[in-house]
């Protein structure tokens, strides 16, 4: 897919003041600094379109992003950051739990996981609650670059073991790196095939 044009639309808290659309929109979400802004950034070619940062908590609010004017890119705040207070781990899971359960045109949430580390639990969780929810989402192994493919393809085998335990069905993964722009192709034809349905 081409990306003839990404612009920023609007940051929010709340899934009404989300634009009001039928467009399709993919969520990426994950662990605080696994690199969901970079990803949109390296998708679109825009490096500037979604703030990134090097410290966790950068991504506080929903923010859409209309791409080709087809479809939607939402970046949302990181979870599982240890240094977030209880009252902000609470009022941000409320916030995404809102978003993910009245969004009817949400076609698919990315759930960026980083591709150096073992299973870890509010991943796990935070898989959990989408199934629960019924809300479609596939795995993108992020930051492939910074180890060897080899040690990411031995990581991804166990994490899918891991799932095996719990999920009868395996989601759909891929691998990305947003310094090498590997996985650009495979991430937009996903999100292609997906808006042609
Ligand atoms: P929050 O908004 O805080 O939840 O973080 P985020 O998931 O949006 O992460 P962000 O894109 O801001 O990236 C966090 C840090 O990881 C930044 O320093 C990025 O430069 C770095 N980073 C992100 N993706 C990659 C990657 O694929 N490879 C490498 N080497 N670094 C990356
Ligand atoms: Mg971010």
């Amino acid at each position: 897919m081409v990306i003839k044009d990404a612009k920023f639309i609007c940051s929010n808290t709340k899934a009404e003041q989300c634009p009001q659309t039928t467009l399709p929109e993919y969520a990426f979400i994950g662990r605080s600094n696994v690199g969901k802004s970079s990803l949109i950034n390296m998708l679109t070619g825009r490096l500037k379109l979604a703030k990134t940062s090097s410290f966790p908590g950068k991504t506080q609010l929903i923010n859409h992003f209309l791409i080709n004017e087809q479809w939607y890119l939402v970046d949302l705040p990181g979870y599982g950051w240890a240094k977030v207070s209880k009252e902000s781990r609470e009022k941000w899971g409320k916030m995404i739990k809102y978003y993910l359960q009245n969004r009817p045109n949400l076609a698919c949430v990315l759930v960026l996981i980083d591709s150096r580390l073992p299973p870890q639990k509010p991943d796990l969780d935070f898989m959990e609650m989408l199934g629960t929810m019924g809300v479609p989402f596939v795995l993108i192994f992020t930051k492939i670059d910074k180890q060897s493919g080899q040690k990411t393809d031995a990581n991804i085998a166990a994490y899918m073991k891991t799932l095996e335990e719990t999920w009868e069905e395996l989601p759909l993964y891929m691998k990305s790196s947003s310094t090498t722009r590997q996985g650009r192709e495979e991430v937009l034809a996903f999100i292609e095939e997906v808006n042609k349905r």
